[in-house]
């Protein structure tokens, strides 16, 4: 009987850590099959083992046996008895029909259009281009506009991805001095919806591409504040609506590079009111990468290889702002949820 050597112990366990990322698509992409057939869905309604499962959604028992076990294996279920499962707390947001839904979310950011750009990432590395671009000949917006269906999956997963910094918006900035809020790429009107819910005195401008604000009329008319909000449909790089008090971008930036992203923030500049306030919502890089904060670091490469953007550091968002006529007010990191809050005025 051998047993493991003690100075193995560590070269094990980082072996591990090593294969566990080299297996991140195999993760993704059971994922994602668990997603497409509502597996959360079925576990949290009681069909809970392998057998009924299998039943249910007309797959091959073992197989989907060996499917759940791997999930299990990286913290999207439980297996409290053999071949019977639950969902973990990350799990739970697989689910299509809670408030904390990350359903469609999973759909769209493991849909093959994006997995087939990450498999040319060498391409974006190298040259420095979206491999996005590079695969399908056009910008991820343009592809967007042109697929109803994929489009309208991706305004929802915005909506899910925003709701938690939503509810932080709303909650932690001051509106007392604002009458009008316009949401800049404003996608579905969810933050809309928080701010002007919680802030009966405001009313708002929901303003996105045509496909970016397709979804945000049925969005705002079943929260009751379509009298209180417009939905505009337009381009953010020709012209934005004029006469509001708050202009909020959110998640928007990381979509960009400098150039295009200075255009915004000066076609911005150039519609607002000269009293009007810019509230920028969206991650902030740390200066150097840790393990810490993952999420915005493999944001920052998606954004690279599906969109030709970039997340930004801190000095690198007050260079822009700088450069394009604005002076920063204050920045909350992490004020917003895992998003940061910057505030500024026309310089
Ligand atoms: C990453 S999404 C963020 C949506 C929303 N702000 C949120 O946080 O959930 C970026 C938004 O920018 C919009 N967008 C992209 N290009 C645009 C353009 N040229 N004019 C107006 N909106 C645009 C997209 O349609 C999309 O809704």
């Amino acid at each position: 009987m051998t047993s493991t050597l003690p100075d193995q112990a560590e070269k094990i366990r980082n072996r591990a850590a090593l294969i566990q990322v080299i297996g991140g698509y195999m993760a993704s992409q059971a994922l994602r099959f668990a997603a497409e057939l509502k597996i959360a869905d079925l576990i949290h309604d009681g069909v809970d083992t392998s057998a009924t499962l299998a039943e249910a959604t007309g797959a091959h028992t073992p197989s989907l046996h060996r499917l759940l076990r791997m999930l299990t294996a990286v913290g999207i279920l439980t297996e409290p008895e053999p071949g019977r499962f639950g969902l973990s707390a990350v799990g739970e947001q697989l689910r299509s029909d809670s408030p904390d839904s990350l359903h469609a979310f999973t759909l769209f950011f493991t849909d093959p259009a994006l997995f087939t750009s990450w498999q040319q990432v060498g391409h974006s590395i190298r040259t420095g281009e979206d491999a996005f671009h590079h695969v399908y000949g056009k910008n991820a917006y343009v592809y967007l506009s042109e697929q109803p269906e994929l489009s309208q999956l991706f305004n929802y997963a915005m909506s899910q991805e925003s709701r938690i910094a939503a509810a932080n918006v709303a909650a932690g900035i001051d509106f007392a001095d604002v009458k009008t809020v316009v949401d800049i790429g404003g996608g579905d009107g969810t933050l809309l919806r928080a701010i002007l819910s919680s802030h009966p005195h405001l009313d708002g401008v929901c303003f996105d591409s045509p496909s970016g604000v397709a979804e945000a009329p049925g969005v705002l008319e079943e929260a009751g504040l379509s009298d209180r909000c417009e939905v505009v449909a337009g381009d953010f790089f020709s012209a934005v609506p004029a006469d509001g008090d708050l202009y909020i971008i959110k998640s928007v930036f990381q979509d960009w590079d400098d150039e295009p992203a200075a255009n915004l923030l000066r076609t911005v500049r150039a519609n607002m009111p000269a009293t009007a306030r810019l509230v920028i919502v969206g991650s902030v890089l740390t200066d150097t990468a840790t393990t810490d904060e993952p999420v915005m670091f493999l944001t920052d490469a998606n954004m690279l290889v599906t969109a030709g953007g970039r997340e930004r550091t801190e000095s690198e968002f007050r260079t822009l702002l700088a450069d394009t006529g604005f002076t920063v007010r204050s920045v909350g990191r992490n004020a917003a949820g895992p998003l940061s809050v910057i505030t500024a005025v026309p310089a």
